[in-house]
């Protein structure tokens, strides 16, 4: 565990404009700066960054959050990689990390990372001279321009070549680096010789490992760096550094197996491209991509091979999806990989076959009813036994359900008998009820809501009651701090969340106000409660009435009742005045 203290104590040193500011360029806006949402689509910048606050926020998707947060979010770092990597740019050093998390900056490892480094340097410079390895790379097409972007190097011949650039051949950190053997002997000699060197860089820049391709023929093809207090292969993935703003822009990664297939694919123009390490795709990877886009698609050769990794790939999923997140399987015609093929079909042609990727719902299924004769009754039995494992692990509700749906409608059942064989208990399969009161859509915007009233209770006269009508918690808790805060007209914002948290402890709402208020906490004084709160009344009242439009419009019209139409005639007038911006029902309906 980080102490707390360290944390508060980091979050003192940092400037959050500078860590944004590496990443997004900032402009000013009066006492704040402001940039383009990284973590939506938009064209107006609504992403806020405030240095007296040391926060961001965002008014168009609500994304906020400190220095550490955005590190997290931005660059894909997990808590404990975020604050070390953060810290390392203060110069503090964080005091006591959980020991499976990965590389913190102790001297050790700033060494090794250090030796990494100048070696890959010394990679880059033997490359310009060697005409036999720049052979090799041009005649499997690639540019100049695409070697530099990837660091690609070449480790001379020789039996120590690197003692060229490290005067002591003899340090420890060499060989805990990964770049040099030692024999039963003791004699020393380069892991990396004669190869083109793929540099393999950490989400944090660093250079944390190689792997080294022989030229032509030769074992073994690939060698690459053995694991070190830097490098763990589950990790990591090859051509991440590379390739986040292309993620970032597609929201979309394509994850294949080879190093040379990133590169020859960001080449002709794929940049959203990574590689697995030579190992299967772990859950923690999956994670860490699902955090940077809103798919993956896996790319494997047409082969048992292909299909094998897939599957694997398949089950370290299964624990991390959530709904909204997609993640689907391409299957690549026997013989070849994405290096092979997108140098045949070009972009286009590659693109073409991203888009028929299969889904990874339709291959587990596929792969599923491959395990028993589904015309036989011990067959589909079979087939539901090899089920159960997989969709147990399935996290994500709808796809869950839409899965177990699916298997029985196979296996000849009834869902609620599948939920029983599969042990599916019922918490699972119904979403957990909270009191009487359900948590549903546009929860959202009633939570920055309640962040608002929370935060700037004068602005309480300015919401109107049927803004915050609704089944969900937070509606709830903010109809509840409005009829609080209409009997307390005068308390001050700063005592307001002490007393309004005692006043609720115990109610339905107590959590939600919580929730909130630490929320609040986190955005600060700079917050624009004012802006935020017009707009998420604006986007409430949008919803609604697009929602009741949709209701209505979806009627025959002889089945309205005179209300009902001329409130129909409203709201498509006031639509297209400009008023509601949702499309749907067409004026055809009012005049049939
Ligand atoms: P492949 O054998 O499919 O190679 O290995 P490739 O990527 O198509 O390479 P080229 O096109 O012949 O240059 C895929 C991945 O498996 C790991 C490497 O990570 C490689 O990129 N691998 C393969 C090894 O680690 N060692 C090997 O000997 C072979
Ligand atoms: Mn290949």
């Amino acid at each position: 565990m980080i102490p707390q203290a360290f944390i508060q104590d980091l979050l003192n040193r940092l400037d959050i404009v500078d860590v944004v500011e590496a990443y997004l360029p900032l402009k000013r806006a009066g006492s704040n700066l402001v940039a383009c949402c990284p973590f939506h689509s938009e064209k107006t910048p609504s992403f806020t960054v405030s240095p007296s606050k040391q926060f961001y926020h965002c008014f168009g998707c609500g994304a906020h959050g400190n220095a550490i947060g955005f590190a997290m979010e931005y660059a894909g770092l997990g808590f404990i990689e975020a604050i070390t990597d953060l810290a390392g740019k203060v110069g503090m050093t964080v005091p006591d990390v959980r020991r499976d998390a990965p590389a913190q900056t102790s001297g050790v490892t700033l060494e090794i990372t250090e030796a990494l480094h100048r070696a890959a340097l010394f990679y880059k410079g033997e490359l310009k001279r060697s005409e036999a390895a720049i052979a090799y790379l041009k005649g499997r097409g690639l540019s100049g321009e695409i070697a530099a972007c990837f660091g690609l190097g070449f480790a001379p011949p020789g039996w120590q070549g690197i003692a060229s650039v490290f005067p002591d051949y003899r340090a420890t950190v060499l060989v805990d680096a990964g770049l040099v053997i030692e024999g039963e002997d003791g004699k020393r000699y380069d892991r990396f010789r004669d190869r083109i060197m793929f540099p393999i860089i950490s989400s944090r820049g660093d250079i944390v490992g190689f792997g080294g391709r022989v030229l032509g023929q030769g074992e073994p093809k690939y060698l690459n760096s053995p694991e070190t207090p830097v490098f763990e292969k589950g990790r990591e993935l090859y051509g991440l550094y590379q390739a986040r703003a292309a993620i970032r822009a597609s929201s979309r990664v394509l994850v294949v197996e080879g190093y040379m297939d990133v590169v020859a694919l960001a080449q002709l123009g794929v940049n959203d491209v990574v590689a697995t390490l030579g190992t299967a795709t772990t859950p923690f990877q999956v994670h860490k991509l699902l955090k940077q886009a809103d798919r993956i698609i896996f790319c494997f050769d047409g082969d048992e091979a292909g299909r094998k990794a897939a599957w694997r790939a398949l089950e370290n999923c299964l624990g991390q999806l959530t709904d909204g997140k997609e993640v689907a399987f391409l299957f690549l015609p026997d013989g070849e990989d994405p290096d092979s093929y997108v140098r045949k079909a070009g972009r286009e042609g590659f693109e073409d076959l991203t888009r028929a990727a299969m889904p990874l719902s339709a291959f587990l299924l596929r792969e599923l009813t491959h395990q028993g004769d589904l015309r036989t009754d011990e067959g589909r039995a079979r087939v539901l036994r090899a089920a159960k494992p997989l969709i147990k692990q399935i996290t994500a509700p709808a796809l869950g359900l839409i899965l177990r749906k699916r298997l029985a409608e196979l296996a000849g059942l009834r869902q609620d008998e599948v939920d029983f064989l599969l042990e599916i208990r019922a918490s699972e399969r119904r979403p957990q009820p909270l009191g009487q009161i359900r948590r549903t859509a546009p929860l959202a915007l009633q939570r920055r809501l309640l962040r608002c009233l929370l935060f700037a209770p004068g602005l309480a006269p300015r919401v109107d009651r049927a803004v915050v009508e609704g089944a969900d918690v937070d509606a709830g808790a903010n109809t509840a701090l409005l009829d609080f805060l209409a009997v307390n007209p005068h308390l001050g914002d700063k005592v307001l969340l002490a007393v309004v948290s005692d006043h609720f402890r115990g109610s339905p709402y107590s959590e939600a106000i919580q929730e909130a208020s630490a929320e609040i906490l986190e955005l600060g004084d700079g917050f624009d409660a004012e802006a935020e709160l017009d707009g998420v009344v604006r986007q409430i009242r949008e919803q609604r009435r697009s929602a009741r439009l949709l209701e209505l419009g979806g009627k025959p019209l002889a089945a309205l009742s005179a209300e009902d139409r001329s409130e129909l005639q409203r709201l498509l007038t006031e639509r297209s005045a400009g008023v509601t911006a949702l499309t749907g029902v067409s004026q055809v309906v009012i005049n049939s």
